[in-house]
């Protein structure tokens, strides 16, 4: 089962919408989905229990849920919604089980210098060090246009971490989750410019299901990652 983390300790950041997006993005690609949410506002699974019956099943996965039904939907992926406040030992066990980290981030100074301490900490851990585990950088809400969408871009550079996709702000997305849909659920006339802005994102997955493939087959080691030191440096707001 391929694992996606989706974290950020700003509240607000995307997390749900991205978590959720994907896993409709996922399903509609005909792959089995499960969620974990671990958010007690339990906004990933409010949006899996408003999902209609037609759209293709995603699964929740917590302690609720009927375990013979999840072996029998025998799920592919499986999507972490996360809380603002990981603590560092839930951290570690997730990253021991994922094979990416999700990062969507505001363009917002708090957001920036938030997201900045938070990736110090997912630099720190075991399985990203080694590189076992990928980090991917999304701007959510972003208008290119914008200075501080240009400073965003300039802190994702500086962070020398993949940047896999910029979100547009559209109202699709507060529509999808009130309906318990993703933009691929949705008629390709109203999405075609999200779908656009959210194709590097797909390439880059795809990518990363290779990679780890590759890594089991042949346990090659990744090419050595920066050193903290200097990520601090390069991270500095
Ligand atoms: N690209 C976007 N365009 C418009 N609204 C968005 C976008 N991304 C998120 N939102 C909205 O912003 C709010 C916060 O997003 P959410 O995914 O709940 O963040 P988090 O899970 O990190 O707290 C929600 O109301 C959501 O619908
Ligand atoms: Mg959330």
């Amino acid at each position: 089962m391929f694992t996606i983390i989706v974290a950020n300790p700003k509240g607000g950041a995307g997390k749900s919408t991205l978590a959720t997006n994907i896993s409709g993005m996922l399903a509609s690609l005909r792959q089995r989905v499960v969620i974990m949410d671990l958010d007690k506002q339990q906004s990933a699974t409010n949006w899996l229990a408003r999902r209609p019956d037609a759209l293709p099943r995603i699964m929740a996965w917590n302690e609720d849920s009927d375990v013979g039904e999840l072996r029998e939907f025998a799920p592919q992926w499986m999507v972490i919604d996360t809380h603002a406040r990981l603590r560092r030992a839930d951290r570690t066990y997730l990253l021991s089980r994922a094979q990416v980290v999700l990062v969507p981030v505001n363009p917002s100074v708090f957001d920036i210098e938030a997201t900045a301490k938070f990736l110090l900490k997912l630099h720190q851990d075991a399985n990203v060090q080694s590189g076992r585990v990928a980090i991917g950088l999304v701007g959510s809400r972003t208008d290119s246009r914008t200075r501080i969408a240009q400073e965003l871009a300039s802190f994702f550079q500086r962070s020398g971490l993949p940047v896999i996709a910029y979100v547009p702000d559209s109202v699709l997305y507060p529509q999808c989750a009130r309906d318990g849909t993703s933009i691929y659920d949705l008629p390709r006339t109203r999405t075609e410019q999200q779908l656009e802005a959210w194709q590097p994102l797909v390439a880059w997955l795809k990518g990363q299901v290779v990679r780890a493939r590759t890594a089991k087959a042949t346990s090659e080691k990744p090419a050595d990652p920066p050193r903290h030191s200097e990520l601090r440096t390069a991270l500095r707001t």
